[in-house]
């Protein structure tokens, strides 16, 4: 069974969306499990604190290192071979292929950042690999774990209803999906291309080819040239 620990000061959130739709249905399938911790259960005072203020002063509060390695070393001991991700804006935008990579392994354990920050140091001792899930800024790493996490778990063997639903859609082949219809055939004046009701299935595929390929080129200018560089090999010469 694939499994997501999850490390969290809101583990309230959780399973949130993840328990419902799909992923709520393979979870209850036995596919895979979700566990959220509470990181304040492994603070060791009085008052439970995970933060502290930043060295060399500044505003915010930072997650501390030792309060966060042993959440971490209970949650995953060093014999636990799940990928330990960080979400946090600064880390390495996620993608489909590290998405699908991660859904070929035993699961992830998520450390969800918080405030202005976490201590450096437990990102190093505890080999965190820093995700981000776009160039914005949520309020907290919460709602980037259940994205990541959802992400997999629909690759899960078993998850998806077809298996080709997975192959055609966007980014699997490092394009935008086509343009979808279906009935009525007339809505609001609007007909379905005719192409796709001639029941020629060679001509609907170079239509849903040639639409993927205009619509990556016009809204992903970086996803078309990374295709065209891949479609065209190492051997071709920017003109
Ligand atoms: N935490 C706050 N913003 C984030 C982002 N864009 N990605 C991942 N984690 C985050």
């Amino acid at each position: 069974m694939w499994r997501a620990s999850v490390i969290t000061i809101f583990p309230d959130m959780f399973p949130g969306p993840l328990g419902a739709s799909l992923a709520g249905k393979a979870r209850a399938a036995g596919i895979w499990d979700l566990a959220a911790v509470d990181l304040r259960d492994h603070a060791t005072d009085r008052h439970r604190s995970v933060d502290d203020t930043p060295a060399g002063g500044g505003p915010g509060m930072v997650l501390r290192a030792d309060v966060l390695a042993r959440a971490i070393d209970t949650v995953a001991p060093a014999t636990d071979d799940r990928p330990r991700l960080l979400t946090s804006p600064r880390g390495k935008p996620l993608t489909q292929a590290r998405v699908a990579a991660l859904a070929k392994g035993p699961g992830v354990v998520v450390v969800c950042g918080r405030f202005e920050g976490v201590d450096e140091r437990v990102i190093q001792a505890r080999n965190l690999e820093e995700v981000s899930i776009g160039d914005y800024v949520l309020s907290g790493g919460e709602l980037a774990a259940m994205v990541l996490i959802d992400a997999c778990v629909r690759l899960l063997p078993g998850v998806m209803g077809k298996e080709a639903s997975g192959a055609e859609e966007s980014f699997s082949d490092g394009l935008l999906e086509y343009p979808h219809y279906t009935r009525p055939q007339l809505f609001e004046g609007r007909d379905i291309p005719a192409v796709l009701v001639s029941g020629d299935h060679g001509r609907v595929a170079a239509w849903r080819r040639a639409e993927a390929e205009r619509l990556t080129r016009e809204r992903r200018p970086d996803l078309w040239a990374a295709h065209a560089a891949a479609r065209d090999g190492p051997s071709a010469r920017p003109a």
